[in-house]
């Protein structure tokens, strides 16, 4: 099976696919295995970061498949520890290097550094710098709030291309992507499928699992479609960008096959409804060195 993802228009005028694979979990001895069966069955964006540390083996699967470079949309990101103007020229090198790559489709912030703004908006400046070098073709933001944005206005001259949040049916953020766009600004999703909300729960028993959703069980029954396809498709129908992780090969084939159904405006209003106003995550003025004091693998 062959499949074809619709593109969003960025604003700089560059076309990123709507759709993609996200890699962040992913053990790197896996990674090359799903990255390139995701490309041979037709995903073409794949969203790595610096400190999930498996950028080689992304790398390594798009050398060894069969599509071409220039067909692939790829994602990552500048973690806080290489924040600060030289730092960033040396991490996006680095990046570069893992992934084999002469450039990358995205680039992220991947965290503000909500106490040290300065040196958040000292990389930006940094990823702007490598954008006019050509070794970027959009730069974007994760994590921020509105006042991150606004803050970033005032000292940069590119808007982001892109803020990839945390975002699910219970945590559904109109208020952001409202923001976003006013300042067109794509949202992009993390944990799509509200994963972060199992993996993330601070006790055990605090789960909340999207994908066993009494409204989401009954709209998919109606629709003959799994939960994780008409969350996915919710998101689509609301001009968001997702990229669902999964290893196993039929939920990554089951998760793309959501081009041949639409939720109706009834359907929309009542995963809506489900926001429940509280992340899975971290909040992202929790952006620190102490509170995220991982460094990236080498
Ligand atoms: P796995 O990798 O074992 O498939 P999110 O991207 O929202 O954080 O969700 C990722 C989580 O959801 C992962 O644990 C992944 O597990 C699981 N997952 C991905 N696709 C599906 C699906 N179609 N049905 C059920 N679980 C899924």
């Amino acid at each position: 099976m062959t499949l074809n993802f619709p593109n969003y228009l960025l604003n700089n005028g560059i076309e990123m696919p709507a759709f993609g694979l996200g890699v962040y979990r992913m053990p790197p001895q896996e990674t090359i295995d799903t990255v390139k069966g995701a490309l041979a069955s037709g995903y073409r964006m794949i969203d790595t970061a610096a400190v999930y540390g498996n950028e080689r083996e992304v790398g390594a699967a798009i050398a060894e498949s069969d599509v071409d470079r220039s067909e692939i949309f790829v994602t990552t990101k500048l973690w806080i520890s290489d924040f600060g103007r030289d730092s960033t020229f040396k991490a996006f090198d680095t990046s570069l290097q893992k992934l084999g790559l002469h450039y990358v489709d995205l680039y992220l912030l991947h965290w503000p550094l909500h106490d040290e703004f300065s040196l958040t908006v000292e990389s930006y400046q940094a990823m702007e710098e490598i954008l006019t070098q050509g070794r970027i073709r959009a730069i974007g933001v994760s994590n921020f709030q509105t006042d991150h944005l606004r803050q970033l206005a005032q000292e940069a001259a590119t808007v982001p291309a892109v803020n990839q949040i945390e975002l699910h049916p219970y945590f559904s953020q109109p208020e952001m992507r409202a923001y976003h766009h006013t300042q067109k600004i794509m949202t992009q999703a993390w944990s799509p499928l509200g994963g972060v909300n199992i993996y993330d729960a601070t006790d055990p028993g605090k789960e909340r699992h999207v994908l066993t959703d009494p409204v989401l069980l009954g709209i998919a029954a109606g629709r003959q479609k799994t939960p994780a396809q008409v969350i996915l498709r919710w998101h689509l129908q609301h001009g968001i960008s997702i990229i669902p992780k999964s290893t196993r090969m039929e939920r990554i084939l089951q998760n793309a096959a959501i081009f041949d159904f639409s939720l109706s405006e009834k359907e929309m209003i009542a995963i809506d409804a489900l926001d429940t106003g509280s992340r899975g995550g971290p909040h992202p003025d929790e952006g620190s060195r102490e509170r995220f004091p991982y460094e990236v693998p080498v």
